[in-house]
C-alpha cells in the first residue's frame, strides 16, 4: 500500500475559494483504497466551519526550530484522514487568504510544518502530493534543509498547478527572510528565474514560490492536457515557460473531474425538481421558475436563460460579457450571475442588473447552494475565460444538461465538444478568438438552436449529460504516476 499526503491551502468541505478546493476535497476519495492509503494536510483556519472544528483531535505539537509553535490536529471525514496545521497567529482571520506579502510568510510556515510535523504524526508518505505556490515550498524543503535526515530519504514529490498566475513571488531579500531556505535555492535556475536584471543586487532579483516547487518536485502535473501545453509557451506561463520546457518529460496534464455524488441532479437537495437525462426538459423549466423566483425576474419557463457561476476576476473573461451586456438585454433572454471577486465586475453586474431589472439579475456573493439550483435551471453556461487551467463550471454545467459556451482554451477546450450540425455530435458551444463579438455570435447561436431547432438542442443536453467527467478515468491517471514513482 503506497502513501500519499496531499498537501494544500483548501479543500471541501472544510474551505473553499475555487476549483482547487473541489479538486483536493474529491480527488483522494476516488484513489483506489486497496492500493493507496491517501490523507490530506491542510492550514486550521480559524473560518473554517465551527461542526468541524469541534470535531479535531490532537495529534502533537512542537516548537519548530526551538521557536515557532506547530500543532497538529485530526479528524475523519469520508473515509479520509485530515490533518491540520494549527497556528492562532498564522491562520486566524475571516478568510484564508490576504495580502500576497503576509501570505508568503503563512505559507512559507505551513510548508515546513507540514515537513516537520511527518516523524510525529504516525504517516511517512511514500509521495508528497503538493497543490499550488502555497504548498510549492515542501519539494524545495525537502530537497534541501531536510535531505540529510534520514527519515525523508526517498520520498517522492509531485507539484501540481492548478493556476500559474498566482506564483508567491517576491524578491530574493524578503523569500530568503520568509523561508529561512538556503541561498542555494535562490540561484538562477532554482527559486529564481535565469533571466534576471543583473544590474540589481541580489535580493532585488525576482523570486517565485512555485518555481522553486516545479525544479524541485520528481513530477509536475497540470489539470489539463492543453493547459500543460500551453504554460510552456510564453503566453501563458507568467514568466515560467523556460522551466516548463526544461522538465517536459517531467510534466503531465490530467483533466479534472467532479465529484458525482454532490453534483448530480437525480438526488441534489438544493434543486427545486429532481430530474436525469430521461426528464430534464421538463424538469429543468421547474427549477427555471424557481430560479428566476430567487433571482427577482418575471418567471417564464421557456426563457433562453443564461448563467454565469464565477470568481469574478480578469481570468475569468468579464470583459467579454461586459461589452455584449447591452446587446443581450434587447433579447427575450435572462443573465442569472453568481459571483465574487474584483470590485471592477461586482459594480458592472450590479449596475447592469438595475439597468435592465427584467433581463439580468447578480448576486453578489459566494453561495454553494444557490449555485445547484443555477446550475440545474439555466439553459446554457457562459465561460469565456481569457485562460483556464481546467474549469469545473462547465463540467458540472454538462452534468445538469446546461449547455456551456466557453473559449476555446486550456481545460474548456479538452471538456467542451463543439457543436457540429453536420454531424450532429458537440455538448456545447466554442469560439477561439477571444472576442466580445465571438462570444455574441456563439450565444445568437445557442439561442437560435434553443429555439427553433429545440429537438437538435435536447439532443446535445442528452450527450451532454451522458458524458463522464467524474474521478474515474483520471484518478486512474494520477494512481499511474504514483505507481511509476
Ligand atoms: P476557479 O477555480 O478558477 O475559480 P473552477 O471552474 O475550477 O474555477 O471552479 C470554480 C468552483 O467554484 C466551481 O465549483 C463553482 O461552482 C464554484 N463557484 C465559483 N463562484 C461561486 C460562487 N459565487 N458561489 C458558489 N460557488 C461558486
Ligand atoms: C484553478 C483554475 C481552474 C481549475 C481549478 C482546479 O483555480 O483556475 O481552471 O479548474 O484550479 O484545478
Amino acid at each position: 500500500m503506497k502513501k500519499v499526503l496531499f498537501v494544500a491551502s483548501e479543500c471541501v468541505p472544510f474551505v473553499k475559494t475555487g476549483g482547487l478546493a473541489d479538486v483536493v476535497g474529491s480527488l483522494p476519495k476516488n484513489l483506489d483504497k486497496n492500493k493507496f492509503d491517501t490523507r490530506v494536510i491542510l492550514p486550521q483556519y480559524q473560518c473554517m466551519k465551527e461542526k468541524y472544528k469541534e470535531r479535531l483531535k490532537s495529534v502533537c505539537y512542537f516548537q519548530m526550530d526551538n521557536r515557532i509553535y506547530v500543532g497538529i490536529n485530526t479528524l475523519v471525514e469520508d473515509g479520509i484522514t485530515y490533518y491540520f496545521v494549527d497556528n492562532n497567529q498564522y491562520f486566524s482571520g475571516s478568510k484564508p487568504y490576504f495580502d500576497l506579502f503576509s501570505d508568503l510568510e503563512r505559507f512559507a510556515y505551513f510548508s515546513k510544518a507540514v515537513l516537520s510535523a511527518l516523524p510525529l504524526i504516525g504517516f511517512r508518505p511514500d509521495i508528497i502530493h503538493a497543490h499550488d505556490w502555497q504548498a510549492a515550498l515542501v519539494p524545495v524543503y525537502l530537497n534541501t534543509v531536510f535531505q540529510g535526515d534520514p527519515f525523508f530519504q526517498g520520498i517522492r514529490t509531485i507539484m501540481t498547478i492548478h493556476n500559474i498566475r498566482f506564483q508567491g513571488c517576491w524578491n530574493v531579500g524578503h523569500l530568503r527572510w520568509v523561508t529561512g531556505l538556503p541561498s542555494e535555492c535562490f540561484q538562477p535556475g532554482k527559486l529564481v528565474s535565469p533571466y534576471q536584471d543583473t544590474s540589481l543586487p541580489w535580493d532585488e532579483w525576482n523570486a517565485t514560490m512555485l518555481r522553486g516547487g516545479i525544479v524541485y518536485s520528481d513530477w509536475v502535473t497540470t489539470v489539463s492536457e492543453s493547459y500543460a501545453y500551453e504554460i510552456q509557451t510564453p503566453a501563458f506561463s507568467d514568466g515560467l515557460d523556460d522551466i516548463l520546457k526544461w522538465r517536459r518529460e517531467r510534466l503531465m496534464g490530467i483533466v479534472n473531474g467532479i465529484d458525482c455524488q454532490v453534483w448530480n441532479p437525480k438526488t441534489d437537495q438544493f434543486i427545486a425538481k429532481n430530474y436525469d437525462v430521461r426528464n430534464f426538459w421538463n424538469s429543468k423549466k421547474e427549477n427555471k421558475l424557481e430560479l428566476q423566483k430567487r433571482f427577482n425576474l418575471p418567471q417564464n419557463g421557456d426563457i433562453f436563460t443564461l448563467a454565469i457561476v464565477s470568481r469574478l476576476t480578469d481570468q475569468k473573461g468579464l470583459d467579454l460579457v461586459d461589452g455584449i451586456m447591452d446587446e443581450l438585454a434587447r433579447r427575450n433572454i435572462n443573465l442569472i450571475v453568481l459571483g465574487s471577486g474584483d470590485q471592477r465586475y461586482e459594480n458592472m453586474f450590479r449596475y447592469f442588473s438595475s439597468k435592465y431589472p427584467n433581463k439580468i439579475s447578480a448576486k453578489i456573493g459566494y453561495d454553494e447552494e444557490l449555485s445547484h439550483l443555477i446550475y440545474a435551471g439555466c439553459d446554457a453556461c457562459l465561460v469565456p475565460s481569457a485562460f483556464e487551467p481546467c474549469g469545473l463550471t462547465q463540467l458540472i454545467a454538462l452534468r445538469y444538461g446546461s449547455l456551456p459556451i466557453v473559449h476555446e482554451i486550456g481545460g474548456l477546450k479538452d471538456t467542451v465538444k463543439p457543436y457540429n450540425q453536420y454531424e450532429g455530435t458537440g455538448t456545447g458551444f466554442s469560439f477561439q478568438g477571444y472576442s466580445s463579438s465571438e462570444l455574441l455570435d456563439r450565444i445568437n447561436h445557442a439561442e437560435w438552436l434553443y429555439r427553433e431547432n429545440t429537438n437538435e438542442w435536447k439532443a446535445m443536453a442528452k450527450r451532454a449529460m451522458k458524458e463522464d467527467w467524474s474521478w474515474t478515468n483520471s484518478s486512474k491517471k494520477y494512481e499511474g504516476l504514483y505507481d511509476s514513482l
